[in-house]
């Protein structure tokens, strides 16, 4: 049985392409060393905005992070994909259900300091979008961010997103964050 739905997984996984020699692929366990390497040689830089990345230690934490996904995924609940660029896994862009009260879905992304600046994200972001617009059916789609991350609300900012707000919050690490939360609505979104 599971390796039927490796096989199965493997064959209908998400793709999206993103031009250039780049594509959205929903994460497999076969990923698992590539995401694993990538995270571990972007840890310094990601540490600031994602705390989770401390808790990345051996390849079966990330192993069991993509598990995770697929699981969700098969209940409609999470939609994790790596950016591929030339073939090469660049980062990750994700999708999931929030546990508001209100059907929503939240992006969460980062990719590799050398992939930066190349609309990658931008791009990606937009069809994930869609994505939870046509496929989920939700009526919202909201991106969190800290308000010094300036490289990360150019996201949301540039794909027409609008800020609802600002929201307080403990995190793992023991920090206290300040998130301003961006929302799109279905009826606001352009696909292209
Ligand atoms: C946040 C992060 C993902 C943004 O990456 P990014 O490379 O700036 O984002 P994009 O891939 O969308 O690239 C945007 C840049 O490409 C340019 N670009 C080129 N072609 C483009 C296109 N077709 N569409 C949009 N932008 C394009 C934009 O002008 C922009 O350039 P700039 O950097 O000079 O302003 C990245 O900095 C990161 O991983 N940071 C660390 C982790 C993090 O903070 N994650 C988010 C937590 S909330």
């Amino acid at each position: 049985m599971v390796g039927f739905w490796r096989q199965w997984i493997a064959r209908k996984r998400v793709c999206l392409p993103l031009g250039e020699g780049a594509e959205l692929r929903q994460l497999t366990l076969q990923d698992v060393p590539a995401l694993f390497e990538l995270t571990i040689r972007n840890r310094e830089r990601l540490r600031r905005w994602m705390s989770w990345v401390d808790h990345v230690h051996t390849e079966d934490d990330t192993r069991e992070f993509v598990r995770e996904s697929l699981r969700s995924f098969r209940w409609g609940r999470s939609l994790q994909t790596g950016i591929w660029l030339n073939g090469q896994l660049v980062g990750t862009i994700g999708l999931f259900r929030t546990a508001s009260a209100e059907p929503e879905a939240e992006i969460g992304y980062w990719i590799d300091e050398q992939a930066e600046g190349r609309g990658l994200v931008t791009r990606g972001t937009r069809l994930l979008t869609q994505y939870a617009f046509e496929k989920w059916q939700v009526p919202v789609v909201r991106i969190r961010v800290e308000p010094e991350n300036i490289r990360s609300r150019a996201i949301p900012e540039r794909l027409g997103f609008r800020l609802r707000g600002e929201i307080e919050e403990d995190w793992a690490d023991g920090t206290r964050r300040t998130l301003l939360v961006y929302v799109m609505h279905r009826s606001d979104f352009k696909g292209s």
